[in-house]
């Protein structure tokens, strides 16, 4: 089986990739390379020792994604490509809604052209929004996130029900990442952010290093337990896992037609000062912070319910917190500047 596999040079798409090559399906990364780096295909090819099709391409290139779809028998696609970073969304979202919803409209109308039915998509916890409870179970009504980046992940699981309402062949999955963190036990594959990090555990791994002076909590006055939000980090390995456990549903399902959306989170919430602390005693580094204003749109707290996963994909996180200090902090150590300048 082959599958195309769009923005899989970057963090979780190129650990994606592994977990497919090691389940022995081929693979073309499609990557325009905006926010990642070819090594990391390298990387990824040498620890499996198999080969990957890449092409560098944009996603609203229509034109490029025929030529995969005519040169290359694709059988499903996973769609990473994507604008993630949400507090510039609130600055760009032109940006972000033209690359996201339109870059996946592209994609789509080129899947249909080649009659290729097979979907799994990127979203995020995100498509909750503000309104519903947690833990967040699948049930729930899609919400309204308070960002463009959101709202751009909620718009495109509608898009894909109605696609799938629309053509009866078409099917897939919106796979519901809540916080990915870590990276692979060998270290040579993981997070790298350009610029400045706008996730949590990249920037602390960055003051590990003495890249960066000190890490800025966004927020001490939660109503939480200790005051800071609380997240339902798991490890990016398990969330890699879990393509390859939707790709397999998807197989061994052959009559489900429609789209259905999993959570793919622990199922349990961690503060941000219990991050610290546990990568301190991971990586037995001191990690300097201060308390800094809240950032809009930042909620309290929220995780997952994660049983839909475990019931129909047979998929749980498995790693521990520890395990996603240590690779986080190995990775770090091993490529302070990422891919950039080994
Ligand atoms: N990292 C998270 O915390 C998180 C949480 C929920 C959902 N997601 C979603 O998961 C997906 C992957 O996230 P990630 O953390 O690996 O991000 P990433 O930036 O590392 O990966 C995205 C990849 O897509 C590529 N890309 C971006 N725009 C493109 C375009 N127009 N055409 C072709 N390639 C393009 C980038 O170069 C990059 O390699 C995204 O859709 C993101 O929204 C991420």
């Amino acid at each position: 089986m082959k599958i195309l596999v769009t923005g899989g040079a970057g963090y979780i798409g190129s650990h994606t990739v592994l977990s497919l090559l090691e389940n022995s399906y081929q693979v073309v990364v499609y990557d325009n390379l905006s926010n990642s780096s070819i090594e990391s295909i390298a990387r990824v090819q040498a620890l499996t020792n198999k080969e990957v099709d890449f092409i560098e391409g944009d996603i609203k290139d229509k034109a490029k994604l025929r030529q995969i779809f005519s040169e290359h028998k694709i059988d499903a696609v996973i769609h990473f490509a994507a604008l993630k970073a949400v507090g510039e969304s609130m600055h760009k979202p032109l940006s972000y809604y033209q690359s996201n919803i339109h870059g996946t409209i592209c994609l789509l109308e080129v899947m249909e052209e080649y009659n290729v039915n097979e979907f799994i998509f990127s979203s995020s916890a995100t498509v909750y929004g503000e309104e519903n409870n947690v833990p967040y179970v699948e049930t729930m009504s899609l919400g309204t996130p308070a960002s463009p980046y959101g709202a751009s992940k909620v718009m495109i699981e509608r898009v894909l029900q109605d696609q799938a309402f629309a053509n009866n062949s078409f099917r897939g999955v919106s796979l519901r990442y809540f916080n990915p963190i870590g990276a692979h036990e060998s270290g040579e594959i993981g997070e790298d952010p350009k610029g400045i990090p706008n996730n949590l555990l990249p920037y602390v791994a960055q003051v590990a290093v003495g890249k960066r002076e000190k890490l800025s909590i966004f927020g001490g006055d939660y109503p939480t337990a200790d005051g800071s939000c609380e997240r339902d980090y798991l490890h990016v390995v398990d969330l890699a896992k879990g393509h390859v456990a939707a790709v397999k549903w998807l197989e061994k399902n052959q009559s489900f037609k429609g789209i259905e959306a999993f959570n793919l989170g622990t199922g349990v919430a961690v503060s941000v000062f219990s991050i610290v602390k546990a990568f301190e005693l991971a990586s037995a580094v001191n990690i300097p912070f201060e308390i800094a204003a809240r950032r809009a749109g930042d909620l309290p707290a929220f995780w997952a319910n994660a049983d839909k996963a475990s019931e129909k994909l047979q998929w749980q996180a498995e790693k521990t917190l520890e395990e996603m200090m240590i690779d986080t902090f190995r990775w770090q150590s091993k490529y302070p500047n990422g891919y950039a300048h080994d």
